[in-house]
């Protein structure tokens, strides 16, 4: 099946950055967010991104203006209606996946895709607040922070996912420019797997004193070729989300390597939780704090 119209549910940082780059490749886009606040923020990332790329002369201000004309905002559900494929980018909470895909899937029709873009929960466990052929028409479609500029998307297929689905996902994924890693629905399917237990590493070397924090992140960003050093990448994700998924992970595996370390938890308790906040093992706030 060909995707011509995509529903975007949540337009944060991930939301915003997922419709946009389907309105770049040409499909109309209909974000839905809970109140005018939540839109007003997701249009400005989307206003902002663009315009620094006609300013840095990788798209004409006529390009911008026709992706802008593609995507129409909206606080209500049932505005997603004719969409083919709805990507749901709301908060990392079950409950309130499993009740935006149960009222989704009475609005949508049957042949429509969902797709979430979870980094951590169980897809198969949102698909069963879905009734009958839609749990077939399942898939994870897990992007990377900052969209627009990150070339992978994870396409994650559950137990019930059917193959006509899941080829159309990852269709979909190419179609916005992504390169595509095919993963089964276990938490952090392939690239979080690998990445929490080294961020998490990160801190536990930082907590035994084998280095300060600007060398540990030398080390890696000089050693390895990395674009940021572990803690930054870590403040850059956010280190609320890097507990969250790390609890999610550790409770399914019970594996050490997922656990968090103490200073994770006291800084994420201390509202110190990276960029976002203008604090997290860095420093961010303007002018320098006292
Ligand atoms: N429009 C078009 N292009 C733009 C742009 C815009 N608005 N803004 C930047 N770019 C382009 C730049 O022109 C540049 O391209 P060229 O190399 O062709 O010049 C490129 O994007 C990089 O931009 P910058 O030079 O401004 O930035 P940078 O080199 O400092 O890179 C970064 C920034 C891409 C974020 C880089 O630091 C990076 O890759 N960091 C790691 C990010 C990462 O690991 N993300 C994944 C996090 S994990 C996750 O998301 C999953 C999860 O579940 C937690």
């Amino acid at each position: 099946m060909t995707i011509k119209t995509v529903g975007v549910v949540g337009c944060g940082l991930m939301g915003s950055g997922i419709a946009q780059i389907s309105a770049q490749a040409g499909m109309k886009v209909v974000v839905r967010e809970v109140d005018t606040k939540g839109l007003e923020g997701g249009k400005a990332k989307v206003d902002r991104f663009l315009s620094t790329a006609v300013e840095k002369g990788k798209m004409s201000a006529e390009e911008k203006a026709a992706i802008l004309a593609r995507i129409t905002w909206t606080t209500s559900v049932p505005d997603l209606k004719d969409c083919d494929l709805v990507v749901e980018a709301i908060t990392e909470n079950m409950k309130a996946k499993r009740e935006l895909f149960a009222e989704l899937d009475k609005v949508c029709p049957p042949h429509t895709i969902f797709g979430s873009n979870t980094s951590s929960l169980a897809v198969g466990d949102m698909a069963v607040a879905t009734q009958g052929a839609r749990r077939a028409r399942f898939v994870g479609l897990h992007f990377f922070n900052p969209v627009p500029l990150m070339k992978l998307v994870e396409v994650v297929r559950t137990l019930e996912t059917s193959d006509e689905v899941f080829d159309a996902a990852c269709a979909f994924g190419a179609k916005v420019g992504k390169t595509v890693v095919r993963a089964k629905d276990t938490p952090g399917f392939v690239v979080n797997l690998l990445l929490v237990p080294y961020l998490l590493d990160a801190i536990r070397a930082l907590e035994s004193g084998v280095a300060t924090k600007e060398d540990i992140d030398t080390g890696m960003k000089l050693g390895c070729g990395y674009p940021m050093g572990p803690l930054e990448l870590l403040d850059f994700v956010g280190l609320d989300t890097t507990l969250f998924i790390a609890d999610i992970m550790f409770d399914e595996f019970k594996e050490y390597r997922y656990s968090a370390p103490t200073m994770l938890r006291r800084l994420v308790a201390a509202g110190r939780h990276g960029r976002k906040t203008k604090w997290g093992f860095y420093d961010y706030r303007q002018p320098a704090a006292k």
